[in-house]
């Protein structure tokens, strides 16, 4: 159900969320950072649940940047495992709740193989699903997107270039720009997510730490960004 102090005419087509914040939510309980991560599952699956409840099409969320390999080699492989086991054991779960998934990211040789294949699985499960398109930003970089991106047109011989070329070149060219971007644990930067899609995004920092956001404070969010008055440049409503 939608609540109540949310207009219903005017719910975010496309959400995005940068979830920080596991490390320091853990480190406050005397736990390991991986712990942290452990409790954002509950987090994570709850905010989907949220943004189904009400009629959100498209969500993406930041599980893993091309700058997280520089974190010690322990905390990247929990991270690669912790991945995996949460494709493996939701993805039957989302496929039933009519769910599409999808990965965004550079498919290369830094992420093995046997992801690469579970990733490719859970895409080819959930294919035809008609309900909310849940995006995992993984191994992604707004920076090597874009770059990707560049690469491509350059190798199809395009001689000149618009905006529409570089969008028809992204990871994902069906992905609507995300029209409300969160991050959580109070950080106020965007941290290479989605640079090219956010350039009119609303922007939202809560600093609620990654495993105690809940749904409710996606309704938060969604609500601050109804107060909003985009204007795209020109002069807007008001
Ligand atoms: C977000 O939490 C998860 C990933 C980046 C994979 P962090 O691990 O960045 O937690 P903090 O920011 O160190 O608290
Ligand atoms: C962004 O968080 C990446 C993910 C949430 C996956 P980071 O914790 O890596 O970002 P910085 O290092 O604080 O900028
Ligand atoms: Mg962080």
């Amino acid at each position: 159900m939608i609540p109540e102090y949310l207009d219903p005419k005017f719910i975010p087509k496309h959400i995005a969320c940068v979830m920080d914040g596991n490390g320091r939510w853990a480190e406050k309980r005397g736990l390991k950072r991986t712990d942290g991560h452990t409790a954002g599952e509950k987090s994570l699956f709850d905010v989907v649940e949220g943004a189904i409840e009400i009629g959100v099409e498209w969500f993406t969320v930041f599980a893993f940047s091309t700058e997280n390999w520089k974190r010690p080699a322990k905390e990247v492989q929990f991270l690669l495992d912790f991945n995996e086991q949460i494709i493996i054991q939701r993805q039957e779960e989302l496929n039933e709740r009519n769910v599409r998934i999808c990965f965004l990211g550079r498919r290369d040789s830094k992420v093995p193989k046997r992801i690469l294949k579970r990733m490719k699985d859970a895409e080819d499960l959930t294919e035809s699903n008609t309900g909310l398109t849940f995006t995992v930003a993984f191994n992604y970089g707004g920076r090597a997107e874009i770059v990707d991106a560049v690469q491509k047109v350059i190798d199809s011989g395009v001689k000149r270039v618009t905006e529409k070329t570089i969008e028809r070149n992204l990871y994902n060219p069906a992905m609507p720009d995300p029209d409300l971007v969160i991050r959580t644990s109070g950080e106020s930067r965007v941290s290479n997510f989605l640079l090219w899609e956010l350039a009119y995004s609303e922007l939202v920092f809560s600093n609620t730490l990654w495993p105690d956001f809940s749904r409710k404070d996606l309704f938060k969010a969604i609500k601050e960004f109804q107060d909003r008055d985009r204007r795209f440049g020109g002069l807007g409503e008001s």
